[in-house]
C-alpha cells in the first residue's frame, strides 16, 4: 500500500485514492450491459475491461490493431469483442463505427481511455500534433460516430488527466497550433490534449442537454504504466522506485473510469470532472464554455479536411 492511501481519505461514497476498480463494481451485475473501451491491451484500459468483464459486462475492446485486441482474450469472458482502432487514422476509427453500426451494437458505456504522452520530439501526422490527433480528435471522430449507437441513459466517460492544469499553455486550447510547428513542449502538448478531452467532455454533455445520456470526464491518478514509454530509462527507473509510496497500482487507477462508468450511484449526472472516484476540481480553462464550444467547431472543421483527404493548415 502506498504512503498516499495511509494518508488519503475516502470520499462521501466511500471510495478515494485507495479504491480498485473491483472495489468499486462489487456486487454490480452488469450481464446485458456492452460497454465499449479504446486502449484496451495496456495498462488502465486493460485492467477496466479485466474487470467490467468479470462483472458480466460484454466488453467491445478496441486496440490499435485486431491482433492487440485480440491478445487480452484469455482474461475476458466469452462475450468480448476485440476490434482494430488506429485513433491516429481517421479511416480506421470510422471503419470500426461501421463495424458496430452494422452489427447493430448498442452500447451502455463509451469509454476514451487510449493515449500518448509526452512525445520527446514533434511528431505530426495530416499536419496535426500527434498527442492532440490520437487523444482528442480520434476520439472525437469515434464518440461522434457511434453516438447514434448509445442505449438509452448511456455514457460517455473520457479519460482526462490533471495534466490539463499541470502541464497548461498559458491561454489554454491553442486554436492558432494545431500542427505543433509554431512552438512545441512535450508536456504541455499532453497538457494541450488533456485539456481537450475535458473540454470535448464538458460540451459532449451540453450537447446531451434534454436526452438521457450523460458524458464525464476523469483523471486515473498517477500509476506507473507504458504511457511513460518515451520517458528516458533513467526517469522510468526513479519512478519504478517511487511508486510503492507515492503512486496508484493499475488496480486503483482503473477505479474512477469504472465507477464513472457503470456505477448506479451516477444515473443522471452529467458534466462532471472525477477524481479518485469523485467530483473534483479542473483548472479554469476546464470550465471555460466558449472555449470547450470553439474547441469542438474546429474539431468538426478539421475532421471534415481529414475524411476527406486533406491536411491541417493552422489557421
Ligand atoms: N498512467 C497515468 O499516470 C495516467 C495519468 C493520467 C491520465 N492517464 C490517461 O489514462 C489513459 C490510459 O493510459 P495508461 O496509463 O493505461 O497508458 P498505457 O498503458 O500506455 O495505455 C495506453 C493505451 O492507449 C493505446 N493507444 C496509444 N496510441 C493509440 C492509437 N494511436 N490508437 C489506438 N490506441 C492507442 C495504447 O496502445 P499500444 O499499447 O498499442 O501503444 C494502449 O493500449 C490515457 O488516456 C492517459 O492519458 C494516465
Amino acid at each position: 500500500m502506498s504512503l498516499i492511501s495511509l494518508l488519503k481519505k475516502a470520499g462521501a461514497n466511500g471510495f478515494g485514492f485507495s479504491s480498485t476498480a473491483e472495489e468499486v463494481t462489487e456486487g454490480l451485475d452488469l450481464t446485458g450491459k456492452k460497454v465499449l473501451i479504446t486502449g484496451v491491451n495496456s495498462g488502465l484500459g486493460l485492467e477496466t475491461a479485466r474487470v467490467l468483464s468479470k462483472r458480466g459486462a460484454t466488453v467491445i475492446g478496441l486496440a490499435r490493431t485486431l491482433g492487440k485486441a485480440e491478445s487480452i482474450c484469455l482474461q475476458m469472458n466469452d462475450s468480448y469483442y476485440p476490434l482494430a482502432c488506429e485513433l491516429s487514422e481517421p479511416q480506421s476509427v470510422l471503419e470500426c463505427v461501421e463495424t458496430l453500426k452494422n452489427a447493430n451494437i448498442q452500447i451502455d458505456a463509451l469509454i476514451c481511455n487510449a493515449g500518448i504522452m509526452a512525445l520527446p520530439k514533434l511528431q505530426q501526422k495530416y499536419g496535426i500534433e500527434l498527442q492532440f490527433l490520437t487523444n482528442h480528435i480520434g476520439h472525437f471522430i469515434l464518440v461522434n460516430g457511434l453516438a447514434g449507437s448509445l442505449n438509452d441513459y448511456g455514457r460517455v466517460i473520457v479519460v482526462s488527466s490533471a495534466a490539463h492544469k499541470m502541464f497548461s499553455y498559458s491561454n489554454g486550447i491553442q486554436f492558432t497550433n494545431f500542427s505543433g510547428s509554431h512552438g512545441y513542449d512535450s508536456h504541455k502538448a499532453y497538457g494541450h490534449s488533456k485539456l481537450a478531452n475535458l473540454l470535448f467532455s464538458n460540451e459532449l454533455s451540453r450537447r446531451f442537454d434534454s436526452t438521457n445520456f450523460a458524458a464525464n470526464a476523469v483523471h486515473p491518478g498517477v500509476i506507473h504504466t507504458n504511457l511513460v514509454r518515451h520517458y528516458r530509462l533513467l526517469v522510468r527507473y526513479g519512478l519504478r522506485t517511487v511508486e510503492k509510496i507515492f503512486l496508484k497500482t493499475v488496480q486503483q487507477g482503473a477505479a474512477t473510469q469504472c465507477y464513472v462508468g457503470v456505477h448506479s450511484d451516477l444515473d443522471g449526472v452529467s458534466g462532471n470532472y472525477f477524481s479518485d472516484c469523485n467530483p473534483s476540481e479542473t483548472s479554469e480553462f476546464g470550465q471555460d464554455q466558449d472555449m470547450a464550444t470553439r474547441l469542438w467547431d474546429v474539431s468538426e472543421d478539421m475532421v471534415s479536411k481529414l475524411i476527406n483527404g486533406g491536411t491541417w493548415v493552422d489557421k
